[in-house]
């Protein structure tokens, strides 16, 4: 049998083929079950003796693939050619992804407090002990401890003496930056924080905060008054805000504020806590408390967001509901 003629009559006949009708009959012609060119001589290949057949036999299929290919190929190919680009019709619209609210804000606040030039510094969520409470004037004994439900984390060894958590404040990063650094100097830290409660619309086990933190030999209050005004009238650029501090209590601050805000003559809105940091907290990381002072504070970045945008719950932004996403 003479392979090449059926090689060159299928490829002339898929060459003129210019439908995908004359394309299958070309297929029945080669391919065909009963009468196909190849099938047939397949089937003939039992009568020739047997070196003839294993020479024959797996030419024979490699041209059915060929063919086969071949075949596919010119399909695929009238297909395209048939295809009309009509520029008269509407373009398709590709989605684009971006960021959630949350970041973006997280970004906006870094940007804000950079132009007022405060390092943006960052840290583990997975904090020891002694970073997010013993240094931070909270010791194992202090009721105020109570203030954060923690989620402990189980030891990976059984004589591993530190204990471990899931962060309950962004406050563990000012003492993790004391520890290398002298003063002067000014920092924020963003990040995630996690307590231990109930989730309901204005609490969420798992948020955001803004730890911020200033050194120096007379940095005071009223300084700090100036950076969070400054700040918040960024944040809320197209609006009218207002400041005051409250008395409050914090461990590692003395005093210690919650600093609201009023918008546009609105009522007053809680934002965060605040305060000049306490000396013991300067002690632990061998700062002498004669020589230096400074204030702290820490907002909810979630709280932030919220009152920008009026957002009712803050569950949302970790809901991934793309309904909350792709409105902001
Ligand atoms: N860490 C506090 C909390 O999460 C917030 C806070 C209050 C941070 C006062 C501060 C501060 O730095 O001075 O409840």
């Amino acid at each position: 049998m003479d392979l090449e003629e059926i090689r060159k009559r299928a490829v002339e006949g898929i060459e003129k083929a210019t439908t995908a009708n004359e394309i299958a009959e070309v297929r029945i012609k080669c391919l065909g079950r009963k009468q196909g060119e190849i099938t047939l001589a397949l089937r003939a290949l039992k009568d020739l003796p047997d070196a003839e057949k294993r020479k024959t036999g797996p030419l024979l299929q490699k041209l059915k693939a060929e063919i086969e290919a071949a075949l596919v190929f010119r399909e695929k190919e009238l297909e395209n050619a048939g295809r009309i680009i009509d520029i008269t019709l509407p373009g398709e619209k590709t989605e684009r992804g971006h960021l959630n609210l949350l970041t973006q804000t997280e970004d906006e606040i870094r940007r804000i407090f950079n132009s007022m030039n405060f390092s943006v510094i960052d840290g583990p969520e997975v904090e020891d002990e002694y970073h997010n409470f013993d240094a931070l004037n909270i010791p194992a004994w202090h009721p105020a401890r109570e203030m954060w439900d923690t989620f402990w984390l189980k030891p990976q060894k059984n004589n591993d003496k530190k204990r471990y958590l899931l962060r309950t404040h962004t406050s563990p990063m000012q003492i993790r930056y004391m520890e290398h650094h002298k003063p002067p100097f000014q920092i924020i830290s963003v990040g995630r924080a996690f307590r231990y409660e109930a989730t309901d619309a204005t609490h969420e086990m798992d948020f955001s905060q803004v730890e911020g933190l200033m050194i120096g030999e007379d940095v005071s209050l009223a300084n700090f008054k100036f950076v969070i005004s400054e700040f918040f009238r960024q944040f809320f650029s197209d609006k009218e805000v207002e400041v005051r501090f409250r008395s409050s209590y914090f461990p590692f601050v003395e005093p210690g504020v919650e600093v609201d805000i009023r918008l546009d003559n609105s009522r007053w809105l809680e934002m965060g806590g605040a305060g000049m940091v306490h000396p013991n907290v300067l002690k632990s990381v061998g700062y002498n408390p004669e020589n230096w002072q400074g204030f702290a504070f820490g907002f909810g970045v979630e709280r932030l967001a919220i009152v920008r945008h009026k957002i009712p719950d803050i569950r949302l932004f970790r809901s991934q509901d793309l309904r909350f996403t792709k409105e902001f």
